[in-house]
């Protein structure tokens, strides 16, 4: 596996990005930074070279990738007509944290779409994504760049952890912004709903376009989710995560319960939950929720490897990015307890 350096922008990372995409062209696996987080990028129209991305993260065949492009000339190279309240979003929230399901055209692979007659399709806004996305110019396929099932990755050391050996390269471009992955908005039909909540919110999206409904199924679990990622217990840390809604103080009784009984307790909490604590470890996500985004699987996975026995995260409000947090939290944890 390859690692370009492209941190400090110079001419060298210029020339690191155009080997990368050399790669891409050629047919092999390259992960990069986008503003959410990592993804391993391959080219969307190969079935061959999609291929390898499944095989390299061990992802279930049934769940589909989102096509990445530059520019909206070029998504529109991959769907069918785009109507009009989907332009009035592409042209408010693109490039950025947001991905369209519209019905596909066939120019994608179909080991992208899964079989299905939709594919998503985003822009991302991070200019390494970006210069990547020029300089090759074809549609690249990129779940995030994680083993199925570990946390999304939001440095290129969380993807070498995972997949080093097993992809042709990483892009280095330094740490992820947002920390989330991107809002999934099916807009396949007259009115859009939100299959996974990411970065755009739900808010942001109704004062562009009136009527937002959202997936049934992220509100209950009994429901099949739209998005056939969504089924799966994703982001799971190796460790049991307990995810407390209540005072700090429960927080602190159920922290001192677990161990009495012996067990090594981690917690992730923000900054000012972690001062009154006061207990450790404790990792402290920040004091924002568009902090606590950025830094919570960077958080999950620092636990993982360390020794505890249980990670105990606070629960957060579900304000802006906090209802993609909190969709993120739910589905990682073991228990969700209400205390
Ligand atoms: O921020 C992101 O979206 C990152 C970066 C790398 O762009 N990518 C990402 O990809 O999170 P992935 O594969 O980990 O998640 C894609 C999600 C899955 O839940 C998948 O089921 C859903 O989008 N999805 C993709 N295409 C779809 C389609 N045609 N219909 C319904 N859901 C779809
Ligand atoms: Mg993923």
């Amino acid at each position: 596996t390859k690692r370009w350096d492209v941190t400090n922008n110079n001419d060298h990372s210029k020339l690191r990005i155009e080997e990368a995409a050399r790669m891409l062209k050629a047919g092999q696996t390259v992960a990069f930074p986008t503003e959410t987080v990592y993804g391993l990028g391959a080219d969307a129209t190969s079935e061959d070279a999609v291929a390898k991305i499944f095989q390299a993260k061990g992802r279930p065949q049934d769940n589909p990738l989102i096509a990445h492009v530059a520019t909206k000339e070029q998504l529109q190279k991959l769907v069918q007509d785009i109507p009009s309240y989907v332009d009035k979003l592409i042209d408010t929230f693109s490039p950025g944290p947001i991905t369209f399901v519209l019905p596909s055209n066939g120019a994608c692979a179909d080991n992208v779409t899964a079989g299905l007659s939709t594919v998503g399709v985003r822009i991302p806004d991070h200019p390494v994504a970006q210069e990547l996305l020029k300089t090759c110019t074809i549609p690249i396929a990129a779940p995030s760049a994680n083993l199925s099932g570990k946390p999304s990755p939001t440095t290129a050391d969380h993807v070498w952890e995972d997949l080093q050996g097993k992809i042709s390269g990483i892009v280095d471009g330094g740490p992820t912004g947002v920390g989330l992955e991107s809002t999934v908005i099916d807009c396949s039909q007259s009115i859009p709903i939100i299959l996974r909540p990411g970065g755009i919110t739900k808010e942001q999206l109704e004062l562009v376009v009136g009527h937002v409904m959202v997936d049934p199924a992220l509100a209950n679990e009994q429901e099949k989710p739209k998005a056939p990622g969504m089924k799966y217990t994703h982001y799971s840390p190796e460790v049991p995560l307990w995810v407390v809604s209540g005072t700090v103080d429960k927080l602190r009784e159920i922290v001192e319960k677990e161990r009495k009984r012996g067990k090594r307790v981690g917690v992730l909490a923000s900054t000012e939950t972690a001062n009154i604590l006061e207990v450790k470890p404790t990792m402290n996500l920040g004091s924002t929720i568009q902090e606590i985004a950025t830094n919570l699987y960077d958080g999950l996975r620092k636990f993982k490897q360390s020794d505890v026995d249980l990670i105990i995260c606070e629960a957060f409000p579900e304000q802006d990015i906090g209802q993609a947090v909190m969709n993120r939290l739910r589905k990682a944890a073991t228990q969700y307890i209400e205390a």
